[in-house]
């Protein structure tokens, strides 16, 4: 499709009201957000496509101190997807308060800053900080990270800690947030009832899948940290299957996310019983990804004669 062509259909699809969505208390007028860690601080897509377009964007994740990440080599190929250990490096909280953020209240869409600690204190601190906030739309609190005081172990996997950290970001923050799950859980279902029962207005899967690389010349392993997070079209299976089990499971609104390049993808997750959805690797591969996947769900509520994009949410027939 031509430049011209598509800023057009992308300008009819931003004020589609077919494509409005809730998510809890928060509104957004399509269903497709820019995923965590893959979109930068959104000024660095701004020359490529009018990022207002999204329904939202999620910020790489932001803890308290700054982070410096890993060493290289940080990402490696692999087939259908990519292995990334960055190790969450980022600018701190007060950095991204002062420097960020007022470039990031220019892009005209909604805000949603993804967040992460090393202890259940920390992850109440960060709420609290970023609370009323201008420009903040709301949070993702990523889970997927060690709990230092618990001896290292995710808070992800286990919904005793899932529950008093999200308990502690809803005493911190009357802003909207969701919970971010992890797959490398033995029953996803039960985490994400844990983050309901606490508070959450809404929970985010797919993060990464655990993965290694190895280089059989040296033996060694391709990525610094050895192992990394597998993510791309590799991992749509994976994350379709556990969306539609935790959409099962609560009553509190599903945002899907893992390996979604295409229209079709994101259909997928919204026929499992995703309310939106989150594109990630898609955008190394192509940036204007979500702006084709938003215009992509449009057309397809017109071929189907569906007024609104809440008839597609759950509609799986397993019979
Ligand atoms: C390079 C890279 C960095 C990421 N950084 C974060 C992060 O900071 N916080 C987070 O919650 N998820 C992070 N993720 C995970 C993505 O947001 C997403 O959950 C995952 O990649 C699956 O979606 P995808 O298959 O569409 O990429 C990162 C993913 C990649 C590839």
């Amino acid at each position: 499709m031509g430049l011209k062509k598509m800023e057009r259909s992308s300008n009819r699809s931003g004020n589609d009201p077919a494509l409005q969505i809730s998510l809890g208390p928060l509104k957004l007028q399509n269903p497709v957000m820019a995923a965590s860690g893959t979109f930068g601080y959104g000024e660095e897509y701004a020359d490529l496509f009018p990022v207002k377009k999204l329904g939202a964007f999620v910020t790489k994740g932001l803890s308290f101190a700054p982070r410096k990440g890993n060493p290289p080599p940080r990402v490696a190929e692999t087939p259908a997807g990519m292995l990334n250990a960055i190790g969450l490096e980022n600018v701190g909280l007060k950095a991204f308060l002062r420097e960020k953020l007022p470039r990031l209240r220019k892009l005209g869409c909604p805000i949603l800053v993804n967040i992460f600690g090393n202890t259940i204190e920390e992850y109440g601190e960060m709420a609290k900080g970023l609370e009323g906030v201008e420009g903040v739309a709301g949070l993702e609190v990523n889970i997927s990270c060690p709990n230092l005081k618990a001896g290292g172990s995710l808070f992800a996997a286990d919904p005793r800690s899932v529950y008093l950290v999200t308990t502690r970001v809803r005493q911190a923050t009357s802003a909207f947030f969701m919970v971010k799950l992890s797959p490398n859980v033995a029953d996803i279902a039960k985490i994400a009832q844990a983050a309901e029962e606490a508070g959450a207005n809404a929970v985010s899967l797919i993060n990464t899948l655990l993965g290694l690389a190895i280089d059989v010349r040296t033996r060694t392993p391709v990525l610094a940290n050895i192992t990394g997070g597998l993510s791309g079209p590799a991992i749509k299976p994976v994350g379709l299957a556990m969306v539609w089990k935790v959409a099962q499971a609560v009553k509190i609104p599903v945002v899907g996310m893992g390996g979604i390049v295409s229209p079709e993808d994101a259909l997928e997750y919204l026929i499992a019983g995703a309310t939106a959805v989150e594109v990630g690797s898609a955008h190394f591969i192509d940036p204007r990804a979500p702006l084709k996947i938003i215009e992509g769900i449009r057309k397809y509520l017109q071929i189907h004669g569906l007024a609104h994009i809440s008839a597609l949410v759950g509609s799986l027939k397993t019979k």
